[in-house]
């Protein structure tokens, strides 16, 4: 009889759902979580730290957000058309998120982008994108130019981390240096007539901002006519409220959301600028400008329904001190067990997120980290599995929800100190 590990890996390249490249013999199928825990089909809990990706920023089963889709599945779950709950929703993103002029939903942060994109491209009659080396900006094809490219090329060249991507839809993506704006702005400035649009996530990975790096990307944006494009997949909701344009108060033209919003079922949303959204009006169809955008899920009512259940969550004073406590006791926490083991490191993040690069020196950007210690990294996070820490080991991005407690962040540095000792001195 297979155990439910080797029936994964009979059907599922690498045994995985994509992007976890976690190794055979750490392949575990889960079959329920509740607040910070996940139990695998063995009955074996883990600590989360991935929390879907940040999908699920209240803790897994929410009672909130149970009870209201609960309700709203007997009604019936897609209509491909407007519903009170997406209109509702509609509208508490537009009172929450500072560009929300006009939005429209689909069903994740790549589609969103996508669409954010082409979004650019029709307004401004123009091809290129402008992206930061080592960004995600989904699995479109934008998102996986120069995501973890293996060389460091001339800027702005972007080498695709992906196969299966035409030359030309890499050579329509340019690739700066994130936290340089002279940088930025010399590649902008020289190729002006064919940028459509910037687009950052305004907290890169877990790299914060350098003072004046996203207000000087708004100003050079507004100057040369090109759309700036603030990909809140991670930031929104997260940050603050009104996402990363609200908490580094700098408003974009176009932005995107997905992951927490959702409260774990499927998202995503374009929102910003009128005259740039209301390209989408079938109305227009025809028009030379006009910009198919279509999804037979998105917005359907059972997501709105999460969506505005893990909304009202987070309007509940206080929701966001402590979220960014959380992440500060950890951060702050994995500084001093680093240095308590003699391993040189910088944790990285802001709110609830967090991440650990093994490098001496600041990161900025992507090639601040290139040279860092990946096998260590890797040594390190999945001997944090081993020891009943649920991440993903394909990335150092750490999630935390409002579910954890201080008692979750003790266990996490306590097996942290453990995993480094054990697990990461000599390789
Ligand atoms: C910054 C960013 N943008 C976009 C995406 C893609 O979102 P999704 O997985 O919902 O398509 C991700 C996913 O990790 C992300 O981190």
């Amino acid at each position: 009889m297979s155990t439910p590990s080797e029936r994964a890996w009979a059907l599922f390249p690498a045994g995985s759902p994509g992007e976890y490249n976690l190794p055979r013999e750490l392949t575990v199928v889960l079959s329920r979580g509740q607040g910070a825990t996940v139990w695998d089909t063995d009955g074996r809990a883990f600590t989360d730290f991935t929390m879907g990706w940040g999908s699920v920023i209240l803790g897994h089963a929410h009672p909130a957000i149970v009870e209201a889709v609960r309700r709203r599945v007997a009604l019936g779950s897609n209509f491909a058309y407007l519903t009170d709950a997406s209109l509702e929703l509609a509208e508490e993103l537009a009172r929450a998120v500072p560009c929300a002029e006009r939005l429209r939903f689909c069903a994740s942060g790549t589609e969103a982008i996508a669409y954010a994109v082409r979004l650019a491209r029709a307004y401004t009659g123009r091809s290129h994108v402008l992206k930061f080396e080592g960004a995600y900006h989904g699995a479109n094809e934008v998102g996986i130019v120069s995501l973890f490219p293996r060389r460091l090329l001339a800027f702005p060249q972007g080498e695709p981390t992906s196969a299966g991507v035409p030359a030309s839809a890499v050579a329509d993506v340019l690739v700066a240096p994130y936290n340089d704006l002279r940088g930025t702005t010399a590649i902008l400035t020289a190729h002006r007539h064919d940028v459509a649009a910037v687009i950052v996530e305004p907290l890169h990975r877990c790299t914060p901002p350098q003072p004046g790096f996203l207000a000087g990307l708004r100003e050079l944006a507004a100057e040369l006519g090109v759309l700036l494009i603030f990909d809140e997949t991670v930031t929104g909701f997260r940050l603050a409220y009104g996402g990363a344009q609200e908490y580094y108060g700098v408003r974009p033209d176009l932005a995107t959301f997905g992951k927490a919003l959702g409260g774990g079922y499927p998202i995503g949303v374009v929102a910003g600028r009128a005259d740039v959204l209301d390209l989408v009006s079938e109305d227009r169809l025809g028009e030379d400008r006009y910009v198919w955008f279509a999804s037979s899920v998105g917005g359907n009512p059972v997501s709105a329904t999460a969506a505005l259940a893990t909304l009202a969550e987070l309007r509940r004073p206080g929701t966001y001190r402590h979220l960014f406590e959380l992440g500060e006791s950890l951060r702050a926490g994995l500084v001093s067990v680093l240095m308590e083991e003699g391993f040189t490191a910088q944790v990285q993040g802001d709110g609830p997120l967090a991440a650990i690069v093994f490098t001496d020196h600041e990161i900025v950007d992507y090639r601040t980290a290139f040279d860092s210690d990946r096998p260590r990294a890797r040594a390190f996070l999945l001997g944090l599995f081993r020891r009943g820490i649920f991440l993903n080991p394909m990335s150092t991005k750490l999630y935390l929800s409002l579910a954890h407690t201080d008692e979750d962040i003790r266990r996490f540095l306590a097996v942290a100190r453990t995993t480094l000792r054990d697990d990461c001195r000599d390789r």
